[in-house]
């Protein structure tokens, strides 16, 4: 009998009409490429989170073996597992959040760009997929390269009729997460009291680290500021090294998307104040797309902050990251473009 519930799902369905009559203000997330090196501590740690009521995990491989250890977890969510392309639309209908880390990683002397070819396709493929089954959802793209996979995504969307560029937010937390632990080793602090705003793109001198709107207030020499901003910039390049051909950043990555995903959850529920920076349609720069601090609602992104004063040593480092973002903005808008 166990096994017969099991298999048709009967089981979480009944907790999850139950949980439901409890009132629990739960939401639906999907993470796709659940099974993956960041997919499987994501999904451990969404299943973690009180916010969360249903947590659908979709992968084109391993997903049951994932799904059942999850699963066996004491805490709210109620998870189902999706395997497989024909599974994609079940594991998309009716979220309220969808994170995708899916795709391959780096490995030692390749740069974010070296990936486009290959998740440029699976990006566009997961993109379709929400435009038809949950196109208001929240979306949280950690694929690489974001600089370029985030305007794919937008012109996906925008080809469906669906694009609300509120809803759609590269995920560039690992570089602030980095940059105030980091910072917090430099001054001697606590990491968890330092925030530093990380702006522009996700992928080398793209990411701007502004040293000089640390929050609390301090003072870097010229070497401090050197060493951080590039410390910050090769983080993951730092990381891949040391994984010497086993993959990029997975267990960071995950604690900062969950960071990043519990950010928005708290948002969606009417929460206000929620500031985090992000890679997004803006209007900050001549670009279409840029990271900065941006304040998080129902909707997704409500308000995008300017730079504020920069110094002298960030305005250069803002047209070089500007250059290079550019190109790479290009290159995921005439992928789906040139592709019709
Ligand atoms: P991984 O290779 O360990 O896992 C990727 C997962 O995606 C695999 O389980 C694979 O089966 C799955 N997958 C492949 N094609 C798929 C498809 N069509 N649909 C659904 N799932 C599919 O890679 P890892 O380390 O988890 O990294 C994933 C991505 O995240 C990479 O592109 C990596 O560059 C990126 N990343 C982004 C960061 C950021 O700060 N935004 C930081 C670190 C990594």
């Amino acid at each position: 009998l166990m096994n017969n519930l099991q298999k048709e799902g009967s089981t979480n369905l009944r907790q999850e009409n139950c949980r439901a009559k409890g009132g629990s203000p739960g939401f639906k997330v999907a993470i796709l490429g659940a099974a993956g090196g960041i997919g499987q501590p994501l999904a451990m740690l969404m299943k973690m989170n009180p916010l969360v009521s249903v947590l659908h995990l979709y992968d084109v491989v391993n997903t049951p073996g994932v799904t059942a250890d999850i699963s066996h977890m004491d805490t709210g969510a109620v998870v189902h597992g999706f395997l497989g392309q024909q599974q994609l639309e079940d594991a998309l209908t009716g979220m309220d959040l969808v994170i995708i880390p899916a795709g391959v990683p780096r490995k030692p002397g390749m740069t974010r760009d070296d990936l486009f070819n290959i998740n440029a396709g699976i990006v566009r493929t997961l993109c379709e997929g929400i435009s038809k089954c949950c196109p208001k959802a929240i979306v949280n793209l950690i694929s690489n390269p974001v600089n370029s996979t985030v305007p794919i995504a937008a012109e996906v969307f925008k080809r469906a009729g669906t694009y609300d560029p509120r809803r759609l937010l590269g995920v560039t937390m690992l570089d602030v997460v980095r940059a105030n632990t980091f910072v917090a080793e430099v001054l001697g602090l606590d990491p968890r009291d330092i925030d530093v705003p990380v702006v522009g793109g996700h992928a080398g001198v793209t990411i701007l680290p502004l040293l000089s709107q640390v929050k609390p207030p301090c003072s870097f020499t010229q070497e401090e500021t050197e060493y951080l901003t590039s410390r910050i910039q090769n983080g993951g390049t730092e990381v891949v090294e040391a994984k010497a051909g086993a993959g990029s950043a997975t267990l960071s990555m995950a604690y900062a998307a969950v960071k990043f995903a519990d950010a928005c959850l708290h948002a969606l529920r009417g929460d206000a104040g929620v500031i985090q920076c992000a890679f997004v349609s803006s209007q900050v720069t001549e670009l279409p797309f840029f990271a900065s601090r941006v304040r998080l609602g129902r909707n997704g992104v409500e308000e995008i902050y300017p730079l504020g004063p920069l110094n002298e040593y960030e305005r250069v480092g803002l047209e070089k990251a500007k250059k290079e973002l550019g190109g790479s903005i290009e290159k995921g808008v005439s992928f789906t473009t040139g592709s019709s």
